[in-house]
């Protein structure tokens, strides 16, 4: 399972990017809202910080704008992945991108027949949205395994990405589940690293070693 990022913040992505564990970066609306200026220039500065897909939401609400906005957008750079809402007009406008060649990520998924859908149109990406699923009192991860189950039993080719991760617990969830990817916010990807056993390690080594004469050392 690869790791994106979730994030919009450039600081946020270039450190993420300098631990060597960044497949990709997914933005959404609230995020790039969240950092002010315009969209296009704060696309490319993601697309120069990432080696992997970047994904970009268009706002449109009928295809033929979703495209428009699309193509614009993608001229970025061939990382953009161009992320639509899970309605007709988003299905539609993923049939079009794919003839433009451009990449797409339908997004807002919450159940397995809409990610079928999604699939049956061509998305290159589905994204499932597991922790507002676990707001409802519903099993996000469940649902990620029961479509990657099943895409992989009827060769289907969209790659999931599990979104609206919360916490480190729905990395490993997700990961059992079978997602391809899971699009991590900054400070989950932080969680991911802390155990106490690696502190208490850490500091155990560091007292026993600074035991250790000066001269030995050396
Ligand atoms: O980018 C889509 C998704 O990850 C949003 O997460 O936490 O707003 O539900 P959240």
């Amino acid at each position: 399972m690869q790791l994106f990022l979730d994030s919009a913040n450039l600081s946020e992505i270039r450190e993420a990017a300098s631990w060597g564990v960044l497949g990709g970066v997914t933005t959404n609306p609230t995020l790039v809202a969240r950092e002010g200026g315009d969209f296009p220039r704060l696309l490319a500065e993601i697309c120069r910080l990432v080696h992997g897909p970047v994904s970009a939401e268009v706002m449109g609400t009928e295809a033929a704008e979703m495209v428009r906005e699309a193509r614009e957008l993608a001229s970025v750079g061939s990382q953009v992945v161009i992320k639509v809402p899970m309605t007709s007009e988003g299905l539609k406008s993923v049939i079009q991108l794919q003839a433009l060649g451009i990449r797409s990520n339908v997004t807002l998924v919450f159940s397995f027949n809409q990610a079928l859908l999604a699939a049956r149109a061509g998305a290159d990406y589905i994204s499932p949205f597991i922790g507002r699923l676990d707001d409802q009192g519903a099993d996000g991860a469940a649902l990620v395994a029961e479509i990657c189950g099943f895409f992989r039993s009827a060769g289907l080719e969209s790659r999931i990405i599990a979104a609206s991760i919360r916490n480190p617990l729905h990395v490993v969830q997700v990961a059992r589940a079978g997602a391809h990817v899971a699009t991590v916010p900054f400070a989950v990807l932080r969680q991911m690293f802390v155990h106490p056993l690696t502190d208490l390690g850490i500091a155990r080594f560091q007292a026993d070693w600074n035991r250790v004469p000066e001269k030995k050392k050396n």
